[in-house]
């Protein structure tokens, strides 16, 4: 007999976990709706070469992407991520500016699968484009720090620099390069290899002979332009007046190439440093434009739904929400009138289950103590010959027999009226 598992680095999200996950992508949908963002669903694989255009030095192209001919013979690619997909839905439909989205759903990357970080993982996001206003890269960080706080988590930095214009960040490349090269005996062989690759992906170790070496590199703000600088200098000043606490790190490049300008991370101080960046962002003001777009500019950010959660186990906030239903209905005759009861509840716009099988009595209130339900509706042969069925109140175990018939108004009055399912003649 075969026995299959899941592949590495994915997993199945069980109930009630999956119910937390609802919850989580619910109240982000909330958040951005409120501030004019509009849901956008990008198909899950397209074309390769949109996503090389994230930069063909980055580890996300270069080892990570779910890359195969189709049988048509098309390159496509699974998305491992959604910014690139949302610009080329943007350059395909040219909607007027500026134009705000936001997203969820899955995307892929062959990593090396460990805690916190996967193969298939989820993200929210959001992607405005049209607009060079500094005050919109304040909207966007406020928008991803409102939602941290609305999970209740506490222990989120927000790490932010700036990667100034093309020319800035290219002039800053090859001064990075020339400080690296000639420190080169001093940094680890790994380090070495990134160097010839992407002098800036170095900044990312976490080895301690590397750090060393960056502690000495130039940073790129001396590179930046005057108006480089000045949107910057904005930016923070708006998050100064959002009360939006930062701390400015001039090494912080992040694992993608198309930004410019703000770049920011979220990092939980509850996690462990290799993964705990739970989301990130920036502007990719020249995205569109390589992918077949007008010039324009955009910024948005992409939160890790795994990861934040992981950080949201390791606060204590944020659980799995319990699951129940309002009734439980326990058929001791045959099961025929449970399957008209329970139908007729839910109808009615309250939740309810039952139990199959002519289980006996007490299997049956066993299940039902399971369910979470508030109240258990029994029917016995007795009490149905008068049409009738008994109330029990789970908590306080009181029970009482009312008309099968007002069954649904006796809900109204103790768990509130409720919009109908399915309008009854
Ligand atoms: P990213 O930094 O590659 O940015 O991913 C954003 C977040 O997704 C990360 O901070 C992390 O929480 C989560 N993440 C990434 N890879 C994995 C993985 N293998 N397993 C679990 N979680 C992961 C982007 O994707 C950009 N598109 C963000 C953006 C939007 N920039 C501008 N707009």
């Amino acid at each position: 007999m075969p026995s299959f598992q899941t592949s590495p680095g994915t997993r199945d999200i069980m109930p009630p976990d999956a119910a937390r996950w609802r919850s989580f992508n619910a109240i982000f949908a909330d958040t951005v709706e409120a501030a004019g963002y509009g849901c956008i669903i990008p198909p899950i694989f397209e074309d390769a070469a949109v996503f090389h255009r994230i930069g063909e030095a980055t580890d996300v192209v270069a080892k990570e992407m779910y890359d195969f001919d189709d049988k048509g013979g098309r390159h496509v690619s699974l998305r491992p991520e959604q910014t690139a997909s949302v610009c080329r839905a943007f350059a395909q439909h040219r909607p007027t500016t500026p134009w705000k989205v936001w997203y969820t759903g899955p995307n892929f990357r062959y990593e090396k699968a460990q805690a916190g970080r996967y193969r298939q993982f989820d993200q929210v996001g959001i992607e405005a484009l049209g607009v060079n206003d500094s005050d919109l890269d304040v909207e966007v960080i406020s928008l991803a720090w409102k939602f941290y706080q609305r999970l209740g988590l506490s222990g989120v930095q927000l790490v932010i620099n700036s990667l100034g214009d093309e020319g800035d960040r290219a002039k800053y490349v090859d001064a990075l390069r020339q400080y690296l090269q000639s420190n080169q005996d001093a940094l680890t062989p790994e380090a070495r290899q990134t160097l010839d690759r992407n002098p800036l992906r170095v900044l990312d170790s976490k080895r301690h002979a590397d750090i060393e070496v960056i502690a000495g590199a130039p940073t790129i703000k001396s590179f930046l332009s005057i108006e480089a600088n000045n949107h910057f200098e904005k930016v923070l000043n708006g998050l100064r007046m959002l009360e939006i606490p930062f701390h400015q790190n001039e090494y912080l490049v992040r694992g993608l190439d198309y930004y410019r300008r703000t770049t920011f991370e979220f990092v939980s101080t509850a996690l462990e440093s290799a993964q705990n960046a739970i989301g990130g962002g920036g502007r990719y003001d020249g995205l569109v434009q390589t992918l077949g777009g007008p010039d324009t500019p955009g910024i948005g950010f992409a939160l890790g739904l795994d990861r934040t959660l992981l950080a949201c186990d390791a606060e204590g906030v944020f659980g799995a929400p319990k699951s129940s239903v309002d009734v439980f209905v326990v058929d001791v005759i045959d099961g025929r009138q449970a399957l008209v009861v329970t139908n007729r509840i839910q109808d009615a716009g309250y939740s309810a289950d039952r139990a199959f099988d002519a289980r006996s009595m007490k299997a049956q209130m066993k299940s039902a103590d399971r369910s979470g339900a508030r109240f258990a509706v029994i029917i016995t042969s007795e009490e149905f010959e008068s049409n009738n069925c008994i109330i029990r109140d789970m908590a306080s175990a009181q029970q009482q027999t009312i008309a099968i018939k007002d069954l649904v108004d006796f809900l109204a009055r103790n768990l509130g009226a409720k919009i109908p399912r399915r309008l009854t003649p």
